[in-house]
């Protein structure tokens, strides 16, 4: 966990509150770029296409029709409705506007959803590598951190043992993600089934992060929501971001047990007042729309897997294994001798090629790389042989 030091007298939950790395480097990257370098992004989680442009004219309509204003904090009643009809058409559940909150960006859910549940000294299960900003906001709000792994000899897939091992009676929140930043696993419906059904009997909420649902390569999503008993006591993230191209706009969604849905909506009174307006129209064309656009991204991510996969595993000491989902790659670096870190700030200072060390996802990130391959063909090639170079040349 990384925090920012400051000269300013805080508050001392500030000095709890994590980052997420992707950022910094981003920053980091542009540095050097200001002073004549050329750098390859692979650091940042957002597809490189433009929105689709029915959704970018609604907008724009939008805009000139007035929708400029406030509107409710739970979000435009339309887009709720949009919302809970996906929800319902995807994952074959039930679901009513009145659980959806819309929020600017998915993650704020995280946040509201940690923040509404969680008491000082509640466990959070989450897994570690991980989105950063889970143990960021458990710590931070006074939960207790209870990491579980997700390892690259189980492919990635979410181990149900160890998470059963790790619950208790102080067991709060469980944490689950899939498709999986930064690893790229998708949990079977056979774990999730057999976590579900523990689960169902407990008094224990899940925060299931479907950010990438759309984003699956083989097999097919499963929402821990869609198991008996467990949707009233799973909050449901979801958002526009990387389905359609949309992280600019910041919007996205949980869908939650009415009761609940009152509490973040609250929460979103006393901090972002709504998500703004027009985005929120635009967003109905989003889930309403052709989806045609949502397919041929992921069929450009599929042809850019194989490319970024197949060479990254002709480097020398580089390991990697096909995510089945997102668009990130979790390559085991281990055989380089480096560590992460170490590795990551070569590559982004020698090699001019942007990525993310493992351990800026956990401690368990040690030993792996994240790259993105939200990136066009051309440029990950680049990437792979300025990575190839490099390693000839340096290790
Ligand atoms: C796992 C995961 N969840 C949620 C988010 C948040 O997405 P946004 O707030 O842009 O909708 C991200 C973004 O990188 C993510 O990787």
């Amino acid at each position: 966990m990384h925090t920012l030091a400051s000269n300013v007298r805080l508050a001392s939950r500030m000095n709890r509150l994590g980052t997420e790395s992707a950022f910094e480097v981003l920053v980091r990257a542009r540095a050097l770029e200001a002073q004549g370098k050329e750098i390859i992004h692979l650091e940042i989680g957002e597809p490189d296409f433009a929105t689709p442009a029915n959704i970018v004219e609604a907008a724009t309509k939008a805009l000139r029709e007035g929708w400029t204003h406030y509107g409710p904090s739970a979000g435009l009643p339309q887009l709720r409705e949009a919302a809970a009809a996906d929800v319902a058409r995807h994952l074959g559940i039930p679901a009513d506007p009145s659980e959806v909150v819309i929020t600017p960006g998915g993650k704020p859910i995280m946040f509201f959803a940690i923040l509404a549940l969680v008491e000082e000294g509640d466990e959070v299960l989450y897994p570690n590598p991980g989105f950063p900003i889970y143990e960021s906001m458990v710590r931070f709000v006074g939960g207790k951190e209870i990491p579980y792994g997700l390892r690259e000899d189980h492919d990635f897939d979410v181990n149900v043992e160890e998470i059963l091992e790790k619950i208790t009676d102080r067991t709060r929140l469980i944490i689950l993600n899939s498709p999986h930043n930064p690893t790229g696993g998708v949990m079977g419906r056979e774990e999730v089934s057999r976590l579900a059904k523990v689960l169902a009997g407990r008094e224990v909420f899940v925060l299931s992060d479907e950010i990438y649902d759309r984003l699956i390569y083989e097999g097919e999503h499963t929402s821990i929501a869609q198991f008996p008993g467990m949707k009233e006591k799973t909050i449901i993230l979801n958002g526009f971001s990387k389905t359609y191209a949309m992280t600019g706009w910041r919007m996205g969604y949980g869908v939650m047990n009415t009761d609940l849905a009152k509490q973040v909506t609250l929460l979103m009174t006393n901090s972002n007042s709504c998500t703004a307006s027009f985005s929120q129209i635009a967003g109905v064309e989003a889930l309403r729309g052709p989806q045609d656009s949502v397919d041929k991204m992921r069929e450009e991510f599929r042809r850019r897997r194989a490319v970024i996969v197949d060479g990254l595993n002709r480097i020398p000491g580089f390991q990697c294994r096909q995510p089945h989902g997102a668009f990130y790659v979790f390559p085991n670096i281990r055989q380089t001798g480096k560590s992460s870190r170490e590795l990551a700030d070569a590559l982004l200072t020698e090699a001019g090629v942007a990525c993310l060390w493992g351990t800026a996802f956990g401690d368990s990130g040690e030993g792996y790389l994240r790259f993105s391959f939200a990136n066009s063909v051309e440029n990950i090639q680049k990437a792979l042989e300025r990575i190839e170079a490099w390693v000839k040349k340096s290790l």
